[in-house]
């Protein structure tokens, strides 16, 4: 049996009378990559800033390594990462400058948190341009650095909201590569993203969102063998088959 590193338990959360997490309950095991997808709208942004603590729930609760978010968020705090859907960084800084802030952020001394920025510059092929300010990267470099500030610590468990959106296939490669790397080191990540080829190739499992409500989860071959022989389905159509053809926003 695989051991659970976070369990959310019926979390629900409304933005004046919008239900956007709608009685979400799902474990991610220790690592693994645990796919979220769904349309826009689905929720998957809330349930994540749920999981990493910046939201509070209405009702439920979230285990991460055996800490109550209710009960220790500091505790759940200093075993993950996140890299968010929307760029976070200071602009006006160097990608060097903002890995050393990010990671004084997590409680890591000077050197500790150079040494880091160090390892996490390299990883994301950006040492070249380390004294650079960020504004002028481009727009796959900006995702990499917000991808290594998420780094900063080596959290035992990664959020990536949508890392690779609006990049082109070289950087989206060093994305993947990385994230394989890392979960051969033992990570443990939740990974969202619209490509579904990304899920397909990257997750061990997937959980469809839809309304604020998980409406399958499964193996990718498990969902695509919904529609008939996995070999011969692609996730996309399942997505399609599951949370309809018309347009959320
Ligand atoms: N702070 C907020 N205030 C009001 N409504 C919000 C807020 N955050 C999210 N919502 C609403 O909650 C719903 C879920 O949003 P969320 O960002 O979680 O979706 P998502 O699945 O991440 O979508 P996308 O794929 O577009 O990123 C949407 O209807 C959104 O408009
Ligand atoms: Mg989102």
């Amino acid at each position: 049996m695989p051991e659970a590193f976070l369990t959310a338990e019926n979390l629900h959360k409304s933005f004046n009378d919008h239900k956007a997490v709608n009685g979400v309950s799902f474990t991610i095991y220790k690592g693994e990559n645990f796919g979220l997808l769904g349309p826009n709208g689905a929720g998957k942004t809330t349930t994540i800033r749920i999981l990493s603590t910046v939201l509070q729930p209405d009702r439920g609760d979230v285990t991460v390594g055996g800490h109550s978010m209710r009960n220790d968020a500091d505790a759940v705090r200093r075993l993950i990462g996140v890299c968010p859907q929307e760029l976070a960084f200071y602009p006006d800084m160097s990608a060097l400058e903002n890995l050393v802030f990010f990671g004084r952020m997590v409680g890591l001394g000077g050197t500790e948190a150079r040494a880091q920025a160090t390892t996490y510059l390299e990883l994301m092929g950006l040492t070249e341009r380390a004294k650079g300010k960020v504004d002028k990267f481009s727009g796959g470099m900006k995702r990499r650095i917000n991808l290594a500030i998420a780094l900063m610590g080596h959290p035992q468990l990664l959020f990536l909201d949508e890392p690779t959106v609006g990049i082109d296939p070289q950087s989206r490669n060093m994305i993947y590569e990385t994230i394989e790397r890392l979960r051969d080191g033992g990570m443990t990540i939740l990974y969202t993203t619209h490509y579904m080829e990304e899920a397909d190739r990257l997750c061990q499992r997937v959980a469809i969102m839809d309304g604020g409500r998980i409406v399958a989860l499964d193996t990718p071959r498990g969902l695509k063998s919904i529609l008939g022989e996995p070999e011969q389905v692609t996730l996309e159509e399942v997505f399609l088959k599951l949370t309809g053809r018309g347009l959320r926003d």
